[in-house]
């Protein structure tokens, strides 16, 4: 369903995507790990367009483009690319002067014109889906790290988007708190949802994700099972890894926080 073939991307002389090649099959759950810096965010903001590959193609749907150095896309088709995805952020990224439910209709409201109560009808089956209904009219400042992350995922399934796309959406929450975030996307996953997710989070991967892809400098070193991936990996590279993802758990459980 949505279908990456030859990606590359360069920031200057910085080879940061390299060659990426992969399938993502419509009610999947993909985790996407690796170390800091081995482009992770890159590969999924080239799925949604917020960064244009330099070479090769992509295919969310049936909508398909292709890129090629100097050659500008016309806003209109990245547009109707980036329409079928949405997206959640490590640092959630509310409109801080809307309400949680102002924050889930706007683009009902702006991009998609439905009128306004159908909208706020909408967003509040939303809101209820990631149990915020209680919330609906708070501030975003008001609300904890675990409840904006929350209203954020709301928000980004509002236009009701083939695939959600998840940048560390745990990341900046403590654990408690990363805990309730886990839950809906678990639930989502078992809906059905179409994700991919971008995680140093083993409890989101395992509980989410039932495959993997390991992305180390650009390059996919291995990719299968997620649960292959994180007990049985083949790669020393990706043992070594993996490794460190379940001592880093090990930290935060014994941490008593
Ligand atoms: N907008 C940008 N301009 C220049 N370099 C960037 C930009 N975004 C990311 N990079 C570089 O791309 C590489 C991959 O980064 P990123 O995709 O953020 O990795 P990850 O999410 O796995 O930590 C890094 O070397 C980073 O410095
Ligand atoms: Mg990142």
């Amino acid at each position: 369903m949505i279908e990456l073939s030859h990606i590359e991307k360069r920031f200057g002389d910085n080879l940061v995507l390299n060659d990426i090649s992969l399938g993502f099959r419509e009610g999947s759950v993909t985790a996407l790990v690796g170390p800091s810096g081995g482009g992770k965010s890159t590969l999924l903001r080239c799925i949604n367009l917020l960064e244009i590959p330099t070479t090769g193609r992509v295919q969310v749907g049936e909508t398909a483009l292709e890129f090629a150095p100097d050659v500008k896309p016309a806003a209109s088709a990245i547009q109707s690319l980036r329409r079928q995805t949405g997206m959640v952020f490590q640092n959630f990224q509310l409109f801080p002067h809307r309400t949680a439910i102002e924050n889930v209709m706007e683009s009902l409201v702006v991009v998609l014109r439905q009128p306004k109560e159908q909208a706020r009808a909408h967003a509040m089956a939303l809101l209820e889906k990631v149990g915020m209904a209680h919330k609906a009219d708070a501030w975003p400042a008001t609300l904890s790290g675990g409840q904006q992350q929350r209203v954020a995922i709301a928000r980004a399934l509002a236009p009701s988007p083939r695939v959600l796309l998840c940048d560390e959406p745990t990341s900046a929450l403590d654990p408690e708190l990363a805990g309730e975030v886990v839950e809906v996307l678990s639930q989502l996953a078992r809906e059905g949802t179409t994700m991919v997710i971008a995680t140093h989070d083993l409890r989101l991967a395992s509980t989410t994700a039932e495959e993997a892809i390991f992305l180390e400098a650009g390059v996919v070193v291995e990719k299968g099972p997620a649960r292959k991936l994180f007990s049985a990996p083949e790669r020393e590279r990706t043992k070594r890894f993996v490794a460190t993802l379940v001592q880093s758990r090990g930290e935060q459980a014994g941490s008593g926080i």
